[in-house]
């Protein structure tokens, strides 16, 4: 049998991973600035989080939400404490996608409206609802263009007042835009839209499935703006690579029996990858170090002539090139053997390293990409 085919592939196989590095089958080291998209949070094999799935699986592995499962509220309890979030309730599920699927369902349970209002260059997931308020027809099929979905431009608070009102259900954010191109909502537009929703009942819901999870120097992206959303969707840096996903909901949401529901959601070993990179991330203050070696990143970026624009916070960094960011993506992978990522702006590298990064390791991708640069610009 064969895959079915929908993925691009590099040439490379990779087989094993250490804190930012991995290693492909003849042993070449590669320095993992990207982390399978935004996924490696504590870095690939950290020693806790082996023993912790390690001992997970040798108790029990998995039952369904039909038992009582402790390592949930263990993770409730550590996410509340982390995130600052501690007066919110969590729902555990499998995938980015299944969160927002989530979120914006309850927030139409909540208030029983249907109109989403979603940012221009948004990515939200794949399924029916979250593929909707995605703003890329490309990946709608006619199925999924049954929702009422409005998009408006990130940033721009005048049409986002114009298109509040009281008939919208939700109103969805990225923490930080990462398929977009890595583009920043600015404090003053999650305040207009915080503001919006409470006049008009709308629900703000902040996608912090890239953003979240530490990454951005804060625990959420969005509480850099000092607000605090109704609900937050989370997932890819919350397992380090074990599928787990979630979100967090306000006190204004009551719960009931069967309202929301998953077979996999909230599994052993999920939670068990969950509290090991909640463990890690406090014992190593990862989040200082996103903050930290982010800023240096950045600081320096902005520094290389060939760099139109730095954007992101922390450890989500978006390099905008004056050109097409392919040649010198190919290059730093092949040549370099460092991984980045592309996205829909096509001059646009996204940067998503482990959070562990050392500033040696930012050194060495200084100069890479400032090889890679001339390089390219010599070959144009
Ligand atoms: C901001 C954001 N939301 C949702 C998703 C969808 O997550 P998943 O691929 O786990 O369904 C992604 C994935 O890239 C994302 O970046």
């Amino acid at each position: 049998m064969n895959l079915f085919d929908v993925y691009p592939l590099f040439d490379i196989e990779p087989v094993r991973g250490e804190g930012a590095y991995v290693y492909d089958k003849d042993n070449v080291q590669y320095l993992d600035l990207y982390g399978g998209h935004a996924v490696i949070s504590i870095g690939h094999s950290h020693p806790h989080y082996i023993e912790k799935l390690t001992e997970q699986l040798k108790k029990i592995g998995f039952y369904s939400n039909s038992v009582k499962i402790p390592i949930q509220k263990e993770l409730a309890e550590k996410l509340g404490k982390l995130s600052g979030y501690e007066d919110y309730a969590l729902f555990l599920c499998n995938s980015g996608a299944e969160a927002n699927e989530n979120a914006l369902k309850m927030a139409s349970f909540h208030n029983s409206r249907k109109k989403i209002v979603a940012m221009k260059g948004a990515f939200h997931g794949r399924t029916s609802l979250a593929v909707a308020c995605t703003d890329n027809p490309s990946i709608q099929a006619e199925v999924n263009k049954v929702h009422e979905v409005v998009f408006t431009p990130l940033n721009d608070e005048e049409a986002l007042k114009k298109i509040v009102t009281d008939e919208v259900c939700a109103v969805i954010i990225e923490g930080i835009q990462g398929v977009g191109g890595v583009k920043v909502p600015n404090t003053h537009f999650l305040k207009t839209a915080r503001e919006l929703c409470n006049k008009t009942g709308a629900i703000l819901i902040l996608d912090e499935i890239q953003s979240g999870f530490g990454r951005s120097g804060n625990f959420f992206a969005h509480q850099g703006a000092d607000i605090k959303a109704d609900i937050i969707s989370m997932a890819k840096g919350m397992g380090n690579g074990f599928p787990i996903a979630g979100i967090l909901l306000s006190p204004i949401f009551a719960a009931k029996h069967g309202l929301l529901g998953t077979t996999f959601g909230g599994n052993y070993l999920a939670c068990a990858s969950s509290v090991a990179v909640l463990d890690v991330m406090k014992n190593e203050n990862l989040i200082s170090n996103a903050k930290e070696i982010g800023n240096y990143l950045m600081q320096e970026l902005a520094l290389i002539k060939q760099v139109k624009e730095v954007r992101g916070m922390g450890l989500m960094i978006g390099i905008e090139l004056y050109e097409n960011c392919a040649p010198v993506r190919n290059e730093l992978l092949h040549k370099h053997h460092i991984f980045t990522g592309s996205s829909s702006d096509k001059n646009t590298l996204r940067v998503l390293p482990p959070l562990c990064l050392t500033r040696k390791q930012a050194d060495t991708f200084l100069s890479a990409l400032n090889i890679a640069l001339k390089n390219s610009l010599a070959a144009s």
